[in-house]
């Protein structure tokens, strides 16, 4: 391939996204970058750090909860790019409450941004995939939506969908040369993993939980994305991976 190799990241401006974004640009990849407008500093500053591996980034603003939107993102990154190899769908939001009381609101929000959000911009991609018969579709899911915690029954919810319509995309699309795999991180040390790590107790506990005995970093995600949006896993689809250092075992 005489081109570079080409990626969109959602919710790129921080955390796991920033680190997947930075990572696939050290691995040769150039980069679409996607986050809200209100990330518009942490987002310029990942495209400058990209830039200084020598690769290039482009900035997409789009809330991934905003059909039209991603419509016109979706335009504007094929526009720019001529070709994406993956799209990486890590954009989500966390807000914890327990059911009993949980906003109708709420629960919109989160399914609308976390599992309605993928569906969209992998909606707004497939086209171009099914005409290249090529594509890598990961999606960021969560050990949450395997396991879960209090306060989270509607974001394990949200990621259990995303990783049920990744199973069937799979069967879907496979015969168009493209392939649709979820990672679950397990506990990350991010502005979202703050809600489970704040009280230095539950940070323990974690700990204790986990095989590795640490808390993991948006760096630890990083390896398995780019193994599933690389060529070396052209024969992997429908499947989750946990990257959570070892808590939870299937
Ligand atoms: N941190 C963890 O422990 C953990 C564990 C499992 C899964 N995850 C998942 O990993 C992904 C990244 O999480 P993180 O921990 O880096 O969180 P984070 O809050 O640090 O980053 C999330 C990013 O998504 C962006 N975003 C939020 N809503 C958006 C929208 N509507 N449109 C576009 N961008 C939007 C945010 O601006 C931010 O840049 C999420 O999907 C999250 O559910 C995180």
């Amino acid at each position: 391939m005489s081109r570079n190799r080409t990626v969109l990241v959602t919710g790129a401006s921080r955390g796991i996204g920033a680190a997947i974004a930075i990572g696939m640009a050290e691995r040769g990849y150039d980069v679409a970058l996607n986050d809200i407008e209100r990330q518009k500093t942490d987002l310029e500053d990942v495209a400058a750090k990209i830039a200084a591996t020598g690769q290039r980034a482009e900035i997409f603003y789009c809330d991934v909860s905003d059909k039209a939107s991603i419509e016109v993102m979706a335009q504007a990154v094929l526009t720019a790019f001529d070709e994406l190899d993956a799209v990486v769908n890590n954009a989500g939001i966390l807000i914890a409450g327990e059911v009993d009381g949980l906003p109708e609101q709420v629960w919109d929000k989160v399914m609308d941004v976390n599992a309605k959000g993928s569906f969209m911009v992998i909606q707004a991609f497939l086209p171009a995939m099914k005409r290249r018969k090529y594509g890598r579709i990961v999606n960021i899911a969560s050990i949450g939506g395997k396991h879960g915690a209090p306060e989270q029954a509607h974001y394990s919810a949200s990621k259990a969908a995303v990783m049920g319509f990744s199973r069937v995309l799979a069967q879907e699309v496979g015969p168009q040369g493209i392939t649709v795999n979820c990672i679950c991180p397990g506990i990350i040390l991010t502005e979202m993993g703050r809600v489970n790590l704040e009280d230095p107790e539950i940070r323990n506990a974690w700990q204790a939980k986990t095989a590795m005995a640490r808390i993991g970093t948006p760096e630890d995600v990083v390896g398995p994305v780019a193994f599933l949006a690389s060529d070396d896993a052209a024969f992997v689809t429908g499947q989750t991976l946990n990257v959570d250092g070892g808590i939870v075992f299937s």
